[in-house]
């Protein structure tokens, strides 16, 4: 296509732009968009002025020490399969990409000889409770922001619970099971 041709194509096209704005422009002055001043068909809503909103649902994760009571630990077995990628569970196990989680309920957080923990998780006080495990096992970022474990969570109550049942056993003396006063008090606070 020599020059001349292709400036009287891109011409066209200019051309044809223009024409389509004003055209818009044109419509807005012959159909100026207007704001109805009340519903067209108005809506009839009964505002129940007595009720207060219903507070939002809880955020996860869900108490945990009354379903560790009934909790499976064979099924927590098949559910610690999302972790064997990673952890070892047995005594003596091998750090490998996570630590080795032998003894690790109330174990202190970080703990493990020889393994190369984030700072987020070195930093963190306490041990791993039954409850700092329902919470981490929930959503491992949130607990720990800057973890290094990479795994999305168990966002099921019952899956937590069997494989928090299973990491008990894994231990030569496990801890007790919660008691029912510790389950009151879980249920009250979680209450509030
Ligand atoms: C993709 C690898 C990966 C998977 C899958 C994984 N983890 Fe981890 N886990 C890690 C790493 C890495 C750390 C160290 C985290 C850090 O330093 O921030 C860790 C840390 C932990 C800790 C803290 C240990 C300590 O000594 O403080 C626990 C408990 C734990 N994992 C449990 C589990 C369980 C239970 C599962 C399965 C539901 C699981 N992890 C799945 C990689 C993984």
């Amino acid at each position: 296509m020599d020059d001349l041709k292709f400036n009287k194509v891109a011409a066209g096209f200019l051309l044809a732009a223009l024409l389509a704005m004003a055209g818009y422009k044109l419509s807005e002055v012959l159909v100026p968009h207007q704001k109805l001043a009340q519903n067209a068909y108005p809506i009839e809503v009964q505002v129940a002025s007595t009720t207060t909103a219903a507070p939002a649902a809880a955020k996860g994760p869900e108490p945990i020490l009354a379903l560790l009571a009934s909790a499976d630990v064979e099924a927590g077995i098949k559910t610690a399969k999302k972790c064997t990628a990673c952890h070892v569970f047995d005594k003596g196990g091998k750090n490998k990409v996570g630590p080795g989680l032998w003894n690790i309920v109330n174990a202190d957080k970080a703990a493990v000889d020889g393994f190369s923990y984030s700072a987020a998780l070195t930093e963190m006080e306490g041990g791993w409770d039954y409850q700092a495990l329902n919470a981490f096992l929930y959503k491992p970022k949130a607990y720990v922001a800057g973890t290094k474990m990479n795994f999305a969570g168990l966002k099921k109550p019952e899956d937590r619970a069997n494989l928090i049942a299973y990491l008990r056993s894994q231990a030569d003396a496990p801890i007790a099971l919660p008691s029912d006063a510790d389950i009151a008090a879980e249920t009250s606070a979680q209450a509030q």
